[in-house]
């Protein structure tokens, strides 16, 4: 059930007047050089998990199924073909969930009673009269129209991609499994939507199996839920750099420009206006009034904090957060091991593709696992200057409908392995000479992880948690 036609808010009439109206609002606070894209916010690339795949991919605004065979990297001389492709993709764009509709909610309430329009922009305006709060709470984090296009289009891009193993003949032997959350389910019919429009099949059925255990490890694994969830210490930099200097700094200009008292905001409504920015943009392609609230700066810092709780809740900042995906680790490599295995002619063929659809959530403990986005400075309350260039950037790592691609080759020295993350070609941590190297040297270097890795003595083993091997 999708609501798109009943949240009427904020400039929906014909597009010319929604252009003419971004238009205005560029132009009463920015200079003449942003003219060139009217309709995205200038901060849409710092939304952390709420940042769209179209601002880590822009060339999809211009066209949506263009694909990029040279990301295919095999070494050219040894007659590569992909023999298997296993894709672990986030849901796509979302509503909010109810704890930030909530605070929409009370945000928008506060603005509209007690913002002065004294010397703010005509933004304030528009938010006081004619933006309309239309988030309601049983939206509750399900799928939008915008994240189903986001997975169907995906599915049609890969199967431009992998036209072999993504094929109408394959139909039955493609793999396909999701986390239970609704937004999932609706993201895997989205994918499989898209193949069957490639195959231009008019009837459309779905095959695929709900698998929590492996799209959903993180819930079922006692020593993360024990040591990190419920574990309030664990976020303690997230807590701290919540209430320090820089998101202060953000707070009070939020403020002034707001013509707020600054206590009247907290660091949860701040974020909230921030969020608000991302949803309108990510669920309607509009350029919303509240934007104007953050400038670039505020933006990094509110991407900062984003970050610090997903690299202290699910990345490397606890080392149980990434072992929780073992199970997922393990079903990937028997899916390639039994896809790259020799065969005799009679054999069945292995699965073209393995389809895992999940979360963020899912995602970036299995990254980590990996070794990926491992910085040598861990970011924390204190050293925000010093993180510009990080690698740890979840608006890059970890938008709507990312994904994460294992590419198995079948070439004249055995099987070759590859990696995309969002399309991109990414290279092994310590097979950096290679895009595609040999499946072999991929196995030898997570050797460690194959023959352990075992979630219940990671999981369940030592109770009260693995005390100071937690941290890194
Ligand atoms: C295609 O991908 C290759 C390899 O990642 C990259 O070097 C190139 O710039 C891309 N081309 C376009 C048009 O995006
Ligand atoms: C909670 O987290 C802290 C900091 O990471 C850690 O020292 C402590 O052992 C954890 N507590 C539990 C019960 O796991």
């Amino acid at each position: 059930m999708f609501r798109d036609t009943v949240g009427m808010f904020y400039l929906l009439p014909p597009r010319n007047t929604l252009v003419a109206a971004a238009l205005s609002l560029v132009l009463s606070r920015l200079s003449s050089s942003s003219l060139s894209v009217p309709d995205v916010p200038h901060i849409a690339t710092y939304f952390g998990t709420k940042t769209r795949y179209e601002e880590v991919n822009p060339h999809l605004l211009r066209d949506v199924l263009s694909v990029n065979k040279s990301v295919l990297k095999p070494p050219p001389t040894e007659r590569c073909s992909p023999v298997h492709l296993t894709a672990v993709i986030r849901h796509g764009s979302r509503y909010p969930t109810v704890k930030n509709i909530r605070r929409i909610q009370k945000l928008s309430e506060l603005v509209r009673r007690e913002a002065s329009r004294g010397s703010a922009g005509s933004w304030l305006q528009d938010i006081q009269s004619r933006w309309e709060n239309w988030y309601t709470e049983d939206m509750d984090g399900q799928l939008v129209m915008k994240g189903r296009d986001d997975l169907r289009q995906l599915a049609q891009r890969l199967s431009a991609l992998f036209p072999s193993l993504l094929s109408e003949e394959n139909m039955r032997r493609i793999s396909l499994r999701s986390s239970s959350k609704h937004r999932c389910v609706s993201s895997v019919e989205a994918f499989q939507d898209g193949l069957q429009q490639v195959w231009r099949r008019s009837e459309v059925q779905y095959r695929h199996q709900v698998d929590d255990e492996l799209m959903r490890f993180f819930e079922r694994c006692r020593g993360y839920v024990e040591g990190v969830e419920k574990n309030r210490t664990a976020l303690l930099e997230v807590e701290k750099f919540k209430h320090g200097e820089e998101m202060e700094g953000v707070r009070r200009r939020m403020a002034e420009r707001l013509g707020l008292p600054h206590q009247r905001l907290t660091p949860d409504l701040v974020e909230a206006a921030f969020f608000l920015c991302s949803y309108e943009l990510s669920i309607k392609s509009v350029h919303s009034p509240w934007c104007f609230l953050f400038d670039e700066n505020d933006a990094k810092v509110l991407e900062y904090k984003s970050d610090l709780k997903q690299y202290w809740k699910r990345s490397h900042g606890h080392v149980i957060s990434s072992l929780s995906s073992c199970p997922l680790f393990h079903h990937v490599f028997r899916t390639l091991d039994r896809a790259g295995r020799p065969r005799r002619s009679t054999e069945a063929s292995p699965e073209p593709a393995s389809i895992l659809v999940g979360h963020a959530e899912t995602l970036l403990p299995l990254l980590s696992l990996l070794g990926l986005y491992k910085d040598e400075t861990p970011p924390t309350s204190n050293n925000y200057h010093t993180q510009h260039g990080r690698s740890f950037r979840t608006s890059l790592i970890v938008p709507y409908a990312a994904n994460l691609l294992f590419v198995l080759y079948d070439c004249q020295r055995g099987p070759r392995l590859q990696l995309l993350i969002n399309e991109s070609p990414v290279r092994f941590p310590g097979l950096e000479a290679e895009d595609a190297p040999l499946y072999r040297d991929v196995r030898a270097t997570y050797r460690h992880l194959l023959d352990g890795c075992d979630f219940h003595s990671e999981c369940e083993g030592r109770p009260g948690g693995r005390g100071p091997n937690t941290e890194l």
